[in-house]
C-alpha cells in the first residue's frame, strides 16, 4: 500500500498533447479528452507493456483509439483506473469521455462548485478526477482546451496558457472558449474557471518588452477589494526578474479567488486558483496580517513559475524541491519588501510553532520523504518550512553571489525538464566546487538536531574554547543517525558590548564568522578573545536546530542591549520570558519569584523599548511574550496547558504591572489619527500599540477592560476592531457580549470577516469555550462543507487554543475526534489536517497523553476512514 521513494521508475509511456473539450454542467459535465500518446524511448523494458491510466470517481461513457470504438476485454475499468492491455506499439491516439458531478464534489479536488463558480484543484492527484490521465509530474504535455458552459452562470472561461479563441453557440444559451499553453506540463498545473466573476484588470511589461495582462477575478462588488494582490502581484514580477533574473512567459496571467478550497493557493499555469481568504482586503475588513500574507502569498504562487512549473518535479516525494525552494523565495521577496529582521524572526516563529512540534513527534518525516500512503498528508511544515530552511542554508554556506550563480544554472540547465534534489543541489555544488555530500543529509533524515554548546574562557591566554555536541533523536524506522552539517553563526560579544575580533584557531569557519558543524563532537578554539566573552549563536538563526548553552539571566539581558544581531536580541528577550515562566511552574512558592522574575526581565524590556533605533515593528516582536504554547514546547514533556497558564498568566501580569507607565506611553505615542494605510511602517505601529495593549491587559484591571472596549469601540480598521475582539472573547470583562454581538451584526454579510467572529470565541481560553464552540457549529453561518469555515472554529478551536483543546477531562479531545470523523466523510484532506491538531500528545503529562490517545483510537477504530485519515491515525498510535 505505501509508494516507496525506491520504487521509481520512469513512466512506460508519454503524452506529448492533450485536446480537452469540456462541457460544463453542475452535475452532469462532460470532458472528451484526446492525448497522443507513446512509448517512452527511455523506458527499459522492451516487452510490450499495458497502458495504465489513473482515474477515480469517474463515469466512463466512451473510448476510442485511433479513431476506433474499444470494447471490454481490451480495455479494464476499476476503481483507481484504466488498462489497455496491448496497445500498439507506435504512436497512437486515445479519445476518452468522462462524465463528472461538481456539485457532488465535497473533497474539493478535479472539479468542483464554489458558490457557484467551476473550478478546479488538481495538485496533487486531482487531475485524475476530470479524466484518464498520466496523472504524474514527470508526465508533461502540451494542452489545449474548451471550455463549454451557460452564458448566464458561467460568462467568465478560464484555462492555463494564452486565450485562442471564444464564441456564442447557436440559441445564444450556452458559449465556449478555447485556451492554449505552449508550455509542456505535468497534470497537476492544469485548471479551469467558470463562472459570473467580476475582473480587475492591469498590465505588466517584462523586462525584456513583454507585455502581459493581468487580471484578478473576484466575486462581484468586491473589485475593490482586489488592488493590494495586483499591486503585490506587480512587485513579484519585477522583484523575480531584478533578483533572480526570471520573466514571465505567457501573454496573460490570471488569478481567481474562490471561496471553497483545501489549501492556501495553487500554482496552475498562467491560471493561479486563490482561497478569497487570501486576495481580497480593505482596511475595513482585514488585518495587516492578511495584508502581509496576500502579499507573500502571491508572491509564492507567481514564483512557483519557474520554481514549480518551468522546473518540475519527477516525482512527489520531490515535492520540497518547488516547495522549500518557493517558500525561500517568497520570505526572500517579503524580507525585501518590509524589514529583515521582522520577517526572520516571524519565519523562525512559524517554523518553531508548526515544523518543530511536528518534528518531534509522530509526524515526523525528512525534508524529503521517503514513503508515503496519501501525498496530500505531505503538504507539510516539513517540506514547506523546514525546506526553506535547507535552501537558505545552502546560501549562508555559499553567499549571495554563489548561490544565485547555481540558481542560474539550475535554471539554465534543468528547463522544461521534472527533476530531484540530488539534480538541484548538484547545481551549486558545481558552481562552488564544495562536496555537499553530508549535507545532502537535511534532506533525508527527519528531526530537529539539538546543538549543546560548552564556552570556556582562558582569560591568561585570552582564549577560548567552543564544544558543540550534536544529537538527533531516533525517529520510526531510523534508529541510528548520521550527525548533519549545520552552518553556526556566531559572535563573541566583549565587556562593552561590541563584537570582539576574535581568531579562529582550531576547527573550520565556512565564511567568516560561521562555523562549519561536522561531527557528532566539533570543537573550536578562538585566540585574541580580551575579556569574558558572551556567545551570540546560531545569529539570524543560519540552521533549523536548537541551540543549548549555559547563559544566566544577566547574560540574556546583556544580550538583548548589545547584540548586533536583531534577530539575537529578539531570540534572548524570548528565551528569558520562556525560562522565567517554566521557572514559576517548577517552583514550589512561585509567588515571590513571580515578582523579582517579572521586574529583571521588565527591565531589559524597558530598555529595549525606549531605544529610538529600533522600529515599532520590531518593537512590537520583543512585546510579544511568548505565548501558553510556546512554554508548552520549551517543557516538552509532562505537559500541563492549566498549570503552563497559570504560570505564563502571573508573570505576563507582573511584567506589564511593572511596565504600566511605558506601556502607557508607548500605547499612546502610537495612537491611531492617520488615515489607514497597509504600508510596513504604519503595520508596525498597529503591531506595537496592539502588542502593548495585550500586555496591559494581561493585568486583569477594571481600567484594562475599559481600555479594551474603547479600542474596539474607536477602531477604524479591522487590525485593531479584530485585535479587541480576540482579547475581549478571552476575558470576562463587562462588556464581552456586547462586543461581541456588535461585530456579529456589523460583519454577518462578509463570509471573511465572520471567520474571525468565529475564531475570537474559539481561541478563548474561558472554561466555556467549548459549549461555545459545540453550539456555534449550528449556528447558520457555519458550513462545516466550506474549509475556511471549520478551520476558523474547530481548527482555532484545536489548534489555536491549547488551554481549553487540551482541558484535563479529555472533552476537547473528544470533540475533535467527533467532528473528524463528520468532516472525513466529505473532505478527506480537511479532516486529516484537523487530526494533526493530536501532533505533540505524546508530551501531554499522562493522564491528558491517555485521553487524547482514547480519542485517536476512537477515529482509527471507525468503520469508514478514508486513506489520508487512515495514515495520519495509524502513525500517531504507533510506537
Ligand atoms: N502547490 C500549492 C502551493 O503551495 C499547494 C497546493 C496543494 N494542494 C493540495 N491539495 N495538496 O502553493
Ligand atoms: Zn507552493
Amino acid at each position: 500500500k505505501p509508494v516507496l521513494l525506491a520504487d521509481y521508475r520512469a513512466p512506460e509511456y508519454l503524452i506529448d498533447t492533450v485536446n480537452l473539450d469540456i462541457a460544463l454542467d453542475p452535475t452532469k459535465t462532460r470532458v472528451v479528452s484526446k492525448l497522443s500518446i507513446r512509448r517512452n524511448p527511455q523506458s527499459k523494458s522492451t516487452a510490450k507493456a499495458p497502458l495504465r491510466l489513473d482515474g477515480e470517481l469517474l463515469h466512463l461513457e466512451s473510448i476510442s483509439l485511433n479513431g476506433k470504438k474499444l470494447r471490454r476485454p481490451a480495455y479494464a475499468i476499476d476503481d483507481t483506473g484504466l488498462t489497455i492491455a496491448s496497445p500498439p506499439k507506435e504512436p497512437f491516439t486515445l479519445e476518452v469521455t468522462t462524465v463528472v458531478n461538481p456539485e457532488k464534489n465535497t473533497a474539493l479536488q478535479g472539479i468542483y462548485l464554489s458558490r457557484g463558480v467551476y473550478c478546479s484543484q488538481c495538485e496533487a492527484q486531482g487531475f485524475r478526477r476530470i479524466t484518464y490521465f498520466l496523472d504524474r509530474p514527470d508526465v508533461l504535455a502540451r494542452y489545449t482546451v474548451r471550455l463549454e458552459a451557460d452564458v448566464a452562470t458561467a460568462p467568465v472561461l478560464l484555462a492555463n496558457g494564452n486565450p485562442v479563441a471564444r464564441a456564442t453557440l447557436p440559441g445564444r444559451k450556452r458559449h465556449y472558449a478555447v485556451w492554449h499553453d505552449p508550455h509542456p506540463k505535468p497534470s497537476y498545473l492544469f485548471a479551469i474557471v467558470g463562472g459570473d466573476l467580476a475582473l480587475l484588470d492591469s498590465t505588466f511589461t517584462t523586462k525584456s518588452g513583454r507585455k502581459v495582462d493581468l487580471g484578478i477575478y473576484v466575486e462581484h462588488g468586491k473589485e475593490a477589494r482586489a488592488h493590494w494582490a495586483m499591486d503585490s502581484l506587480k512587485r513579484s514580477m519585477r522583484w523575480d526578474e531584478t533578483r533572480f533574473g526570471r520573466e514571465y512567459d505567457l501573454d496573460v496571467f490570471n488569478i481567481v479567488a474562490v471561496s471553497d478550497f483545501n489549501m492556501g493557493a495553487m500554482e496552475n499555469k498562467g491560471l493561479n486558483i486563490f482561497n478569497d481568504r487570501l486576495i481580497l482586503a480593505s482596511a475595513e475588513t482585514a488585518t495587516d496580517t492578511t495584508y502581509e500574507s496576500i502579499e507573500s502569498v502571491v508572491a509564492h504562487e507567481y514564483f512557483h513559475n519557474w520554481t514549480g512549473n518551468r522546473i518540475t518535479c519527477r516525482d512527489w516525494f520531490q515535492l520540497c524541491l518547488k516547495e522549500g525552494l518557493t517558500v525561500y523565495r517568497d520570505q526572500e521577496f517579503s524580507a525585501e519588501s518590509r524589514s529583515r529582521t521582522v520577517q526572520r524572526i516571524t519565519d523562525v516563529r512559524q517554523l518553531r510553532a508548526l515544523q518543530f512540534p511536528e518534528d518531534q513527534g509522530p509526524l515526523s518525516h525528512p525534508v524529503r520523504p521517503d514513503t508515503y500512503i496519501e501525498i496530500n498528508n505531505f503538504y507539510t511544515a516539513t517540506v514547506y518550512e523546514k525546506g526553506a530552511e535547507v535552501v537558505r542554508m545552502i546560501e549562508t554556506i555559499l553567499g549571495r553571489e554563489k548561490f544565485r550563480a547555481g540558481m542560474d544554472l539550475y535554471f539554465e540547465r534543468h528547463d522544461g525538464q521534472a527533476v530531484t534534489i540530488e539534480d538541484f543541489v548538484a547545481c551549486f555544488a558545481d558552481v562552488s566546487d564544495l562536496d555537499f555530500s553530508q549535507f545532502m543529509r537535511w534532506y533525508t533524515q527527519s528531526g530537529t538536531p539539538e546543538l549543546v554548546c560548552d564556552l570556556t574562557f582562558d582569560r591568561r591566554k585570552k582564549a577560548a574554547e567552543l564544544t558543540v555536541h550534536q544529537t538527533l533523536k531516533p525517529s520510526h524506522g531510523k534508529a541510528k543517525k548520521q550527525p548533519q552539517f549545520v552552518p553556526l553563526a556566531i559572535a563573541l560579544l566583549g565587556e562593552n558590548g561590541n563584537e570582539m575580533d576574535f581568531t579562529v584557531e582550531e576547527g573550520k569557519e565556512i565564511r567568516p564568522g560561521v562555523l562549519a558543524i561536522t561531527d557528532r563532537t566539533t570543537k573550536f578554539r578562538f585566540g585574541n578573545v580580551t575579556s569574558r566573552p558572551v556567545p551570540s549563536l546560531l545569529r539570524n538563526f543560519s540552521a533549523p536546530v536548537n541551540v543549548t548553552i549555559a547563559l544566566s539571566d544577566d547574560d540574556l539581558a546583556f544580550t538583548m542591549h548589545h547584540d548586533s544581531d536583531l534577530f539575537n536580541r529578539w531570540q534572548a528577550s524570548n528565551k528569558y520570558a520562556a525560562r522565567s515562566i517554566l521557572t514559576l511552574l517548577d517552583a514550589k512558592r512561585p509567588k515571590p519569584l513571580v515578582a523579582s522574575k517579572a521586574a529583571k526581565f521588565a527591565a531589559a524590556l524597558e530598555h529595549a523599548l525606549r531605544n529610538p533605533d529600533l522600529d515599532d515593528a520590531y518593537k512590537a516582536e520583543l512585546l510579544k511574550l511568548p505565548s501558553v504554547a510556546d512554554v508548552s514546547r520549551e517543557k516538552s514533556v509532562r505537559v500541563d496547558h492549566a498549570a503552563i497558564f497559570e504560570a505564563h498568566r502571573a508573570f505576563s501580569g507582573a511584567v506589564a504591572e511593572k511596565l504600566a507607565d511605558t506601556l502607557d506611553d508607548v500605547y499612546a505615542r502610537t495612537s491611531n489619527g492617520r488615515k489607514f494605510s497597509p504600508d510596513a511602517k504604519s503595520a508596525g505601529r498597529r503591531a506595537l500599540r496592539n502588542a502593548a495593549l495585550s500586555l496591559m491587559t494581561m493585568r486583569g484591571m477594571d481600567e484594562d477592560y475599559t481600555r479594551l472596549e474603547t479600542h474596539y469601540r474607536k477602531s477604524s480598521n479591522m487590525t485593531d476592531a479584530a485585535h479587541a475582539l480576540v482579547l475581549i472573547a478571552g476575558v470576562d470583562a463587562p462588556a464581552r457580549e456586547s462586543v461581541i454581538q456588535h461585530f456579529f451584526e456589523r460583519w454577518k454579510d462578509d463570509h471573511l470577516v465572520i471567520d474571525t467572529w468565529f475564531s475570537a470565541q474559539a481561541q478563548s481560553p474561558r472554561a466555556e469555550t467549548l459549549d461555545d464552540v459545540k453550539a456555534l457549529c449550528t449556528h447558520p453561518l457555519f458550513k462545516i462543507t466550506t474549509p475556511n469555515k471549520v478551520r476558523a472554529l474547530i481548527g482555532a478551536f484545536a489548534m489555536g487554543n491549547p488551554l481549553q483543546f487540551n482541558r484535563a477531562d479529555g472533552a476537547g479531545y473528544d470533540f475533535l475526534a467527533e467532528k473528524v470523523l463528520a468532516i472525513d466523510a466529505l473532505n478527506p484532506q480537511v479532516a486529516s489536517r484537523m487530526l494533526g491538531a493530536f501532533r505533540s500528545y505524546r508530551s501531554l503529562e499522562p493522564k491528558r497523553k491517555n485521553r487524547a490517545k482514547a480519542a485517536l483510537k476512537r477515529v482509527a477504530d471507525a468503520t469508514h476512514l478514508s486513506r489520508d485519515c487512515r495514515e495520519i491515525v495509524s502513525r500517531m498510535l504507533e510506537d
